[in-house]
């Protein structure tokens, strides 16, 4: 198999630039009966909300087999490794301590540690305890508080052995897909709720980082943002500010708040009662400076004029799309890393997602995935078109390290570089995960010289 391939002088074949694999707790860890239920369990046994009807109950068994799971991530030579924590594995429903579960992440992290694999670590990838949600969820100010304190818990617990935190995944998903569009959960449909939860989730991750500098000081503190850059379909006025328009409610809403303390403009076409309740001090607890950003990019959206707010979203056609249906653009991944290095002074930038769901079969024991391999080559170029115009970028993490439960699209979607077969959980490394290695191997062997 053919090693990716970067230039050889590319400050991505450098020894400091950090290359890793991603994966949640939810989506890989199992093991439910060990936690509190969260709010992905209940929207799995909801009629209609999985494509295959599945749910995270055993996933990919990593509870169970995380020491093989470790050894795995380390023969792919990386030197990262970006988990999450499920909330209710280390905190009972009474707020007492589950020793037992923070007595697995403790070893996952030990063994990563003694591996010299640096450990990135999210708090919240929306697995919200259910009893949270019975009390309102992200619509409920407390919640952001009691996240504080689940962030004190883990920090003091975890000690030195985490490089990274980020406090979020994705606030976008867990609001707007959560909240407002109802294909995530907790599945509901307002815009009102929407915006609420995203300004509590702001909220959580500010109070958060006060705790993370206060218990963690050694770790680099910061968030993980998704992206989708907003492009027009035609070059008319009326697209262009629909364009514009898509890139404040979708993108900015996160991060404008984060980094100037405020919403973007678009927060005033919204009808009084849908903006978000902001106390006083909430803006400044959330614009708490942090040493990286953590961005996610899988693709590009197109918008035309039109919809409530202005803009609507266009599915455009002989365009190479993945097996979730999107469209695969790496020249715009450059463009949103360029353009938002422009719009914001960001701190350093971690990719910390970056991948594609592929229809994977096992052939003879390999899983050949050209279209992968393809996506992956592409995507790490344009990262590094990205620094050569000058983006700061010191990491890439691929997503994922292996398939699991995919959210409302259940097990069918495929994004690992490993293969699993949720038969017999066998992990069968694909020819993009053997590429991969082969990139790494060829910056150590390069890097020795
Ligand atoms: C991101 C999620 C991640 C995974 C990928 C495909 O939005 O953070 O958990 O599902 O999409």
């Amino acid at each position: 198999m053919l090693p990716f391939t970067l230039p050889s002088d590319s400050a991505m074949m450098q020894k400091d630039f950090l290359y890793g694999v991603a994966t949640a707790s939810f989506q890989i860890e199992g093991d439910a009966q060990h936690r509190q239920p969260c709010i992905w369990d209940t929207f799995c046994t909801t009629e209609g909300k999985i494509a295959d009807g599945s749910d995270g109950k055993v996933a990919c068994d990593h509870v169970n087999r995380w020491q093989d799971d470790v050894e795995l991530i380390d023969s792919l030579g990386v030197d990262a490794y970006r988990l999450s924590i499920s909330w209710g594995r280390v905190i009972n429903a009474d707020g007492s301590i589950n020793h037992d579960g923070l007595k697995f992440y403790i070893s996952l992290l030990d063994e990563l540690n003694r591996r010299g694999i640096k450990v990135f670590v999210t708090l919240y990838h929306w697995d919200l305890p259910q009893h949270f949600e019975d009390k309102g969820g992200w619509l409920n100010r407390e919640t952001a508080y009691a996240f504080a304190e689940y962030a004190r818990i883990v920090t003091t617990h975890f000690g030195n052995r985490v490089y990274a935190y980020s406090t979020l995944n994705e606030p976008f998903c867990s609001a707007f897909l959560g909240y407002e569009a109802g294909i995530h959960a907790p599945g509901r449909t307002s815009r009102q709720e929407g915006r609420l939860a995203a300004h509590h989730l702001l909220l959580a991750h500010g109070l958060a980082m006060q705790i993370i500098r206060r218990e963690a000081p050694e770790a680099l503190a910061g968030i993980v943002l998704n992206f989708s850059p907003s492009f027009a379909l035609t070059e008319s006025e009326e697209d262009l500010q629909a364009a514009s328009l898509a890139h404040e409610y979708h993108n900015t809403w996160y991060l404008m708040p984060l980094m100037l303390g405020r919403y973007p403009d678009i927060l005033n076409l919204l009808a009084p009662h849908e903006r978000p309740l902001i106390h006083p001090g909430d803006m400044d607890i959330i614009r708490a400076p942090m040493d990286y950003l953590g961005i996610n990019y899988y693709t590009r959206t197109v918008y035309q004029a039109g919809g409530e707010l202005g803009f609507e979203e266009v599915r455009v056609d002989n365009v190479p799309r993945t097996d979730m249906g999107w469209e695969i653009s790496p020249d715009a991944f450059t463009y949103l890393l360029k353009s938002l290095s422009e719009e914001f002074d960001l701190p350093p930038i971690y990719i910390t997602e970056n991948g594609a769901a592929e229809r994977d079969s096992l052939v003879d024991g390999e899983v050949y995935d050209p279209m992968r391999l393809d996506y992956l080559q592409s995507h790490l170029l344009a990262v590094h078109n990205a620094i050569e115009q000058g983006v700061d970028v010191r990491g890439y993490f691929a997503w994922s390290l292996m398939d699991n439960f995919e959210w409302a699209e259940g097990y069918r979607k495929r994004f690992g570089l490993v293969y699993v077969d949720y038969d017999s959980q066998a992990r069968i490394p694909k020819a993009s995960a053997k590429a991969y290695q082969g990139l790494l191997s060829h910056r150590r062997a390069v890097c020795q010289k």
